[in-house]
């Protein structure tokens, strides 16, 4: 058998490594925000691991004065939000909006009159040298700047329509507060809609699901239910395109 010799490089190659060199590495941009550093307009929030980016979406772009913030999934370069802040509140600015921590601490995001469009709204004593983080599971948390394990509020407490490995569904026996998904009302419209995923609050270990508040299936915790919502996200997606 005759060696392999090395070859030059094709012209594929070559076109590759020109495309990367004229692109550069990747702009590194923060997870973090801050009260010194707030996010606005078209800047991002990147997870430390790169899976996850945070920042302001337009799921109708025939509606350009209807913005969210939203986590995406960095590395598809389709915009698949799991999880919006303001759902029912939509922006109409993102240049002169921005989401930044407030002087008691809670994070919250301020349209172009200033007004708070969605907080974190955390009653207890908190200072103000909190920050908010974008992990690589998805989960956005605010924490104290000198302790970011720490979490005062975190997204998978208060999950959209996407439920993501990690994050809990159900009923929060010290608060007494359900933890539930609920769908978009539209593919293009993120505000709740009538379709609802929660545990069953009797404790069953069954899922609910609800369309407008009559509940319609119970299902086994065993995945299935999962399944449709992935399917139900993703039939939201493709009708995006
Ligand atoms: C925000 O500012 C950028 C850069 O100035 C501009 O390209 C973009 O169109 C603006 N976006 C909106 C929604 O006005
Ligand atoms: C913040 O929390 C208080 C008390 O729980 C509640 O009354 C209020 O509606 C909340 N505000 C927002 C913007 O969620
Ligand atoms: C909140 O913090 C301030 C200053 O750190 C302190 O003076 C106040 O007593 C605290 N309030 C509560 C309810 O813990
Ligand atoms: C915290 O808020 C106080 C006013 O309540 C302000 O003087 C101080 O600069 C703030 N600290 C930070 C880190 O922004
Ligand atoms: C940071 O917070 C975590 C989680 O509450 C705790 O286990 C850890 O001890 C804290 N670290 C410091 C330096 O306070
Ligand atoms: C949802 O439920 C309410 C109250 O039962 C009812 O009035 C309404 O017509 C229902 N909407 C739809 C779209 O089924």
């Amino acid at each position: 058998m005759e060696p392999t010799r090395p070859r030059p490089p094709g012209v594929l190659t070559l076109c590759l490594l020109l495309a990367l060199c004229m692109h550069g590495p990747p702009s590194r941009a923060s997870d973090t925000v801050s009260r010194d550093q707030p996010l606005s307009g078209g800047q991002r929030m990147v997870s430390q691991g790169g899976r996850f980016a945070l920042g302001f979406f337009q799921p109708d772009v025939t509606a350009p004065d209807r913005w969210y913030l939203a986590i995406w999934y960095n590395k598809i370069s389709k915009h698949t939000p799991v999880w919006i802040a303001n759902r029912g509140r939509p922006i109409s600015d993102p240049n002169s909006s921005k989401l930044t921590i407030s002087e008691d601490g809670n994070m919250v995001l301020l349209d172009r009159l200033e007004s708070p469009m969605w907080a974190t709204n955390i009653t207890r004593n908190i200072s103000n040298s909190t920050v908010g983080v974008i992990l690589d599971t998805g989960n956005f948390v605010l924490a104290p700047a000198s302790n970011t394990t720490y979490f005062l509020w975190q997204s998978f407490d208060e999950p959209t329509n996407v439920w993501l490995p990690g994050a809990k569904l159900g009923w929060n026996k010290v608060t007494g507060h359900t933890t539930r998904i609920i769908s978009w009302e539209s593919a293009i419209n993120p505000s709740p809609g009538y379709y609802t995923l929660e545990m069953d609050p009797d404790g069953s270990n069954q899922f609910v699901h609800r369309w407008n508040n009559s509940r319609f299936i119970g299902q086994r915790a065993s995945g299935l239910a999962l399944c449709l919502l992935e399917f139900l996200r993703w039939r939201h997606t493709l009708k995006l395109q």
